[in-house]
């Protein structure tokens, strides 16, 4: 009689002898979110639950085993039957070239460490390709044609044993099964989904591949029927999955999306729902040609150019923006360059800015050709009725040359505004010195030296000029002061030009009420009747 013990102990051990003997025969993966593959090389299981065996990196090799290996072949007997289908990808950088390929293996090791990439396809290499050791059956998904291999195209599917020399092959597609049974091509590396299927029948060892584009219910004829020996090639137990490789300049992305194996029966069918989406990103807006993305970007980048090159020129222009009329041709060399004036004063920025005055702002500025050092004043001024007679004024006070009367140097127009250039006195005006308590007060001496520069240059003004000019607004604040402190006349701005000997009646009465010379405020029309003997 059995103890309690004894029977427990048998149970269990019973158990499991039991389970180790219902050795899994089948698995299916819709998608490969979470499944326990054997990877290695640089295979991966995206996020999405896309298997990636290699992606776009040059001269990889990636491999994904089913982790338990499978029964082929009884210690006694003939291979068994078995079946597979699976929905893969290959999306090249450029559908035009070829990249290279993948295949489904059935393989005694997992271990594939030694095998090379490109042409080899991470199965094999140059030392053990179609040596018998290898135990490999594989289907290969080839789009490289290889002369050494004996490839029928760049485009194939092939039946390979121990070697990449294929038992069999034929170029990649299905037959439709209509009527006429035609032949419809498949591009490998298109990027489009495909489905491929392998079922060997051990019995008659034949071995049948058959592919279709993803989602078509599976051809009833395959693409490649072969008899195949297989009971030297696999072993016992054996691992199944996929191996793929890239190139040195071609490097596709090899996607397998669901798979399902079964050892004598059919695998199961896959559930299309359920399959993960590839990056659409990659596959579908793949342009035909490396020139097919180049021509839009080129043009894009062109078009941006030429828009900006136009912003650019248009803005400056506005920015840069004169009035220039025909009358003005004569007054050429007194004329400054928006642009010039612009870049002098730093584009009028308030830290150059020297006054604000009645009649405008005053900037200091540094002329980019000559590296004088002026004032600019720019005022309002409406062009129109007088403009002429003003820059013709202006002008002329430009030919003044005295060492008492501030230089005018030239002018600009633009719309709605006069800009005037002078010489820039580094002391500013006598106000300042008069009036503001921060600054040094003037001995007498200096006092009386800039009243004797001011009386001088008046002198030149008046009598010694080719013109008269009456300046009728000389204050302090129009008194300028350079380096040394010697008085300079300066903003001629309301002065008047008479000839000598000319009546100029129509001279109306402007200046600051104080500083006009009495007989000038009283005797309007006489401000200029002094005349020259000729
Ligand atoms: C597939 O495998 C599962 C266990 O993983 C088993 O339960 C099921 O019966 C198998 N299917 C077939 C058709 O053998
Ligand atoms: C490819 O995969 C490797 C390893 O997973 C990763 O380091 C690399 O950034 C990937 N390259 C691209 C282009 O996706
Ligand atoms: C794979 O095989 C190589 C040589 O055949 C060996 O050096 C390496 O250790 C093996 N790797 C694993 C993980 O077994
Ligand atoms: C292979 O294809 C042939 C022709 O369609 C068919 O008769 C045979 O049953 C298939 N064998 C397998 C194992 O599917």
């Amino acid at each position: 009689m059995m103890s309690p013990i004894l029977t427990l102990f048998y149970f269990f051990l019973f158990l499991k002898i039991a389970t180790c003997g219902v050795q899994n025969n089948n698995f299916t993966f819709n998608g490969f979110g979470g499944a326990k593959l054997d990877l290695d090389g640089i295979a991966s299981i995206t996020p999405e639950g896309l298997l990636l065996l290699t992606n776009a990196t040059r001269l990889m090799t990636g491999h994904a085993f089913h982790p338990a290996p499978h029964r082929f072949k009884p210690p006694t007997g003939e291979t068994l039957s078995f079946s597979t289908t699976f929905v893969f990808a290959i999306i090249s950088e450029y559908s035009d070239f070829s990249a290279h390929g993948m295949a489904f293996l059935v393989s005694p090791t997992v271990n594939l460490s030694t095998a090379l990439p490109t042409q080899y396809l991470g199965m094999f290499n140059s030392e053990n390709n179609c040596d018998a050791a290898n135990h490999v059956l594989a289907v290969e998904l080839d789009t490289i044609k290889n002369p050494e291999f004996a490839d029928i195209n760049d485009n194939h599917v092939g039946i390979d044993v121990n070697c990449l020399k294929s038992v069999e092959s034929r170029p990649a597609g299905y037959y439709s099964g209509s009527a006429t049974d035609q032949f419809e091509s498949l591009n490998l590396h298109s990027g489009e989904p495909m489905q491929v299927w392998v079922d060997f029948a051990g019995g008659d060892m034949q071995l049948n591949v058959t592919m279709s584009p993803a989602q078509m219910p599976k051809p009833s004829r395959p693409l490649l029927s072969a008899t195949v020996d297989l009971s030297s090639v696999v072993y016992d137990q054996m691992y199944v999955g996929f191996s793929s490789a890239t190139g040195s300049s071609n490097h596709p992305s090899h996607y397998v999306l669901g798979w399902s194996f079964m050892v004598n029966g059919e695998a199961e069918s896959l559930d299309y729902r359920k399959l993960p989406q590839l990056p659409r990103s990659k596959s579908k807006r793949k342009p035909k040609h490396i020139v097919v993305w180049m021509l839009p970007v080129a043009i894009f980048t062109f078009a941006l150019i030429v828009a900006a090159t136009v912003i650019l020129v248009v803005g400056r222009r506005i920015k840069y923006a004169e009035v220039l009329e025909d009358w003005e041709q004569e007054y050429g060399p007194h004329r400054f360059s928006y642009k010039e004036l612009y870049r002098a004063t730093d584009g009028f920025k308030d830290k150059e800015l020297l006054g604000v005055g009645g009649f405008g702002r005053v900037y200091r500025g540094v002329l980019p050709a000559s590296n004088i050092e002026v004032a600019v004043k720019r005022v309002s001024h409406e062009s129109g009725q007088g403009m002429k007679e003003f820059v013709a004024e202006i002008v002329s006070i430009g030919k003044l040359r005295h060492r008492n009367v501030a230089q005018h140097l030239g002018y600009c127009r633009r719309k709605g505004e006069l800009l005037l250039v002078y010489d820039y006195m580094p002391n500013g005006s006598l106000d300042k010195y008069l009036y503001d308590q921060t600054r040094p007060s003037l001995d007498w001496a200096r006092r009386f030296m800039i009243i004797k520069g001011v009386a001088s240059g008046l002198l030149y003004l008046h009598e010694d000029w080719e013109h008269v000019v009456v300046h009728r607004d000389i204050k302090a604040s129009n008194v300028l002061l350079d380096g040394e402190l010697n008085g300079k006349l300066g903003d001629f701005g309301l002065a008047r030009l008479c000839q000598h000997g000319s009546d100029p009646r129509t001279t109306r009465i402007i200046g600051t009420i104080g500083y006009l010379a009495p007989e000038g405020d009283y005797h309007e029309r006489r401000v200029c009747v002094r005349s020259v003997p000729s």
